[in-house]
């Protein structure tokens, strides 16, 4: 290929990258240098060389106290976040979809502030990640917050990988002084150990123990991994540094490295209420419900008014009409079974409400302090007054409906939005699918323009609900919930209804005490729809009576292995009952 040609294969590239939409790194001179150029393509194609910035049009908050102000002090521990990066070492290959990874040190380190480790990620998403950084505001001069290292060790080299790097990468580990502890580590391109000024140790009462999660990278036996407190939850406070760890061979026991712990309170930094409102406006998410999802959300006062009834055990031939807000529903925290919530008994009506009414749908929302008050969770809960039957796939037989298998009345499902209290940014979104979920990026959301926001043009995350089941997705389309072609559907397309659950009513946020009052639905323990009302023994036989022989067995199995909610169970429990009230999510 002449000059010419490769001039062509850089400027389509180029346009490509500026089609996407994202940030890229900064602009090549293409009449200066084609061959320079050319040889930075390989990489350029990669996602991790752009940067990402969330679609939003950012507006100041709210006036507040410490909401978004960038430091947040632990307790003589000043931290601040900072997610501008240098870049010291790449692998091309290896870690998720064998693209490789990066490993940066952090730069535009605010004044009197020190690294308290790296960052690493993987190469096959666009660079969006943070590290804490640090600043002793003690007053002692012998036993401060924060110490230099008294040494390094070398944790590995990657000379044994040279197929798929450039040059050697070298991971040390601080060896702190008595009483202090390393967080993360310092990576160096030569054999050389780096300056004792390179990064600080943290005084051990300002540290926290913490747990290996996802692997980022790994290959010959050297890993990544992501770290985080291993006690997580309202009332815990661990603080995740955004470092990572090495480690030879799998993670087994604690990690070399320690979390940070926040000593004071969190009140001051957790947004208030105006903020609240300003946050759920820019961040709420639209639900895309499936084409065909004839079960649809309401909001809760629809339901109560159009016909659930209030059961009592030992009546059940006399339920009662349930009031505005559920006023009337028991508030004894018991969950005996005593009482709970059903469709209107005739046929008529139990039609009508099982179908929902997404006019009025709305989003109930529980703000809670998380990571030791570094994040708000805004946990989103949908209301569905019916959960339809399940649908299975079992090899070339593609669509195979469950009969009632997995129906049950009133249905709960939630998105977690985790919100960084010091720069005010949506970092991660939690999806719930059936008592599990999984934790995405912002930037591997997909996003749509909120057109009820004509002053400033902005776009707002998207959420896909499964058919008949709610389960909610980043991305529409199937997931097996087995294996081998085998499996319950969790089927999501674009194109059905939408609920825009920037429609939202904050039901409980613990820091803004009395202002914020609890609805008393939220406070009834016990379940919202009758117990299982079908044996699923004979469900089961009915379906198996359709399937070829040679198939009957892998049936069986992939019912045994599904989680005991997409079974049918009886009625759920309300969000209160939920592990991630207090806890983090799943
Ligand atoms: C690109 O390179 C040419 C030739 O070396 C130079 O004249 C020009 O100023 C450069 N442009 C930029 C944007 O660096
Ligand atoms: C340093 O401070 C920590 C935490 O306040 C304390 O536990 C420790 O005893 C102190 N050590 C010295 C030598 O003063
Ligand atoms: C780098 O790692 C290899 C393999 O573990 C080891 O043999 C070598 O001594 C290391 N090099 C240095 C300079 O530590
Ligand atoms: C019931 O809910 C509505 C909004 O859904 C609210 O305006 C009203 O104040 C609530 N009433 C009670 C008694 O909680
Ligand atoms: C979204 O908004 C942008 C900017 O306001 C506009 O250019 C674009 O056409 C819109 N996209 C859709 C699908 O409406
Ligand atoms: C349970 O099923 C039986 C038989 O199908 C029916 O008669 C009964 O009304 C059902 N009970 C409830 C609470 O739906």
């Amino acid at each position: 290929m002449g000059n010419v040609g490769i001039f062509w294969v850089c400027f389509v590239l180029l346009m490509a990258i500026q089609a996407m939409g994202v940030s890229t790194a900064a602009p090549v001179n293409q009449t200066s240098d084609h061959k320079k150029i050319f040889k930075e393509k390989r990489s350029r194609l990669r996602p991790i060389d752009n940067i990402f910035k969330l679609p939003i049009t950012s507006r100041p908050w709210p006036e507040g106290n410490g909401f978004a102000s960038g430091v947040l002090d632990l307790g003589e521990l000043q931290v601040s976040q900072v997610s501008t990066f240098s870049k010291v070492w790449g692998s091309h290959k290896e870690g998720p979809d064998n693209q490789g990874a990066s490993v940066y040190e952090p730069t535009g380190i605010p004044q009197g502030f020190s690294m308290l480790g790296s960052y690493v990620q993987p190469n096959n998403k666009p660079l969006f990640g943070y590290v804490l950084v640090a600043k002793d505001v003690s007053s002692s001069t012998t036993n401060g917050t924060l110490k230099s290292p008294i040494d390094y060790t070398l944790v590995f080299n990657t000379s044994t990988i040279s197929a798929s790097q450039d040059f050697t990468l070298f991971v040390w580990l601080p060896v702190a002084p008595d009483g202090y502890k390393a967080l993360g580590h310092v990576v160096t391109t030569t054999v050389d150990k780096p300056s004792l000024d390179k990064i600080k140790c943290v005084r051990s009462d300002l540290t926290d123990q913490c747990e290996t999660t996802s692997w980022i990278w790994g290959s010959n036996d050297l890993n990544f991994y992501d770290v985080r407190p291993s006690n997580r939850g309202v009332q815990a406070p661990g603080v995740r540094v955004g470092t990572f760890v090495a480690r030879i061979g799998v993670a087994s026991g604690p990690p070399s490295i320690s979390c940070l712990k926040n000593l004071n309170s969190i009140t001051q930094i957790m947004p208030n209420l105006k903020q609240i409102e300003a946050i759920l406006q820019v961040y709420s998410p639209f639900l895309s419900l499936h084409p065909e999802e004839k079960y649809l959300p309401s909001s809760i006062n629809w339901f109560f008014s159009n016909g659930a009834l209030l059961y009592k055990k030992g009546q059940e031939s006399n339920p009662v009409p349930i009031t505005q807000n559920g006023t009337n529903l028991p508030q004894d925290p018991n969950t005996d079974g005593e009482y709970w919530i059903d469709l209107p008994p005739d046929d008529a009506n139990k039609d009508k409400v099982k179908i929902g009414n997404i006019q009025s749908g709305e989003s109930y929302v529980h703000v809670k302090p998380m990571l030791g008050g570094t994040f708000t969770d805004f946990v989103m809960w949908v209301f569905y007054p019916f959960n339809g039957p399940g649908r299975a796939k079992v090899k070339f037989l593609k669509d195979i409906k469950l009969g009632k298998i997995g129906q049950h009345v009133c249905d709960w499902e939630h998105v977690t939005l985790r919100v960084s209290n010091l720069d005010g940014q949506l970092w991660h979104v939690y999806f719930s699918q059936h008592n599990r979920g999984s934790w995405v990026d912002s930037s591997q959301l997909e996003y749509r323009n909120d057109s009820s926001s004509s002053d400033f043009p902005t776009k707002r995350p998207i959420v896909y609900a499964t058919l008949n089941g709610h389960a909610s997705y980043p991305h529409a389309g199937l997931v097996l919930i087995g294996k081998n072609g085998v499996g319950a559907k969790d089927d999501t397309v674009a194109g059905g209804n939408v609920m825009d659950m920037g429609k939202f009513v904050l039901v409980s946020a613990d820091h803004l005490g009395k202002s914020v009052i609890e609805p008393p639905w939220l406070n009834f323990y016990r379940e919202w729809g009758p117990r299982i009302n079908f044996s699923l023994d004979k469900e089961l036989k009915s379906i198996k009576k359709l399937l070829p022989g040679i198939l009957k067995r892998l049936f069986n199995d992939f019912i045994k292995d599904l989680p005991r909610e997409m079974l049918g169970e009886q009625g759920p429990t309300g969000p209160k009952l939920k592990n991630n009230w207090i806890g983090d999510e799943a």
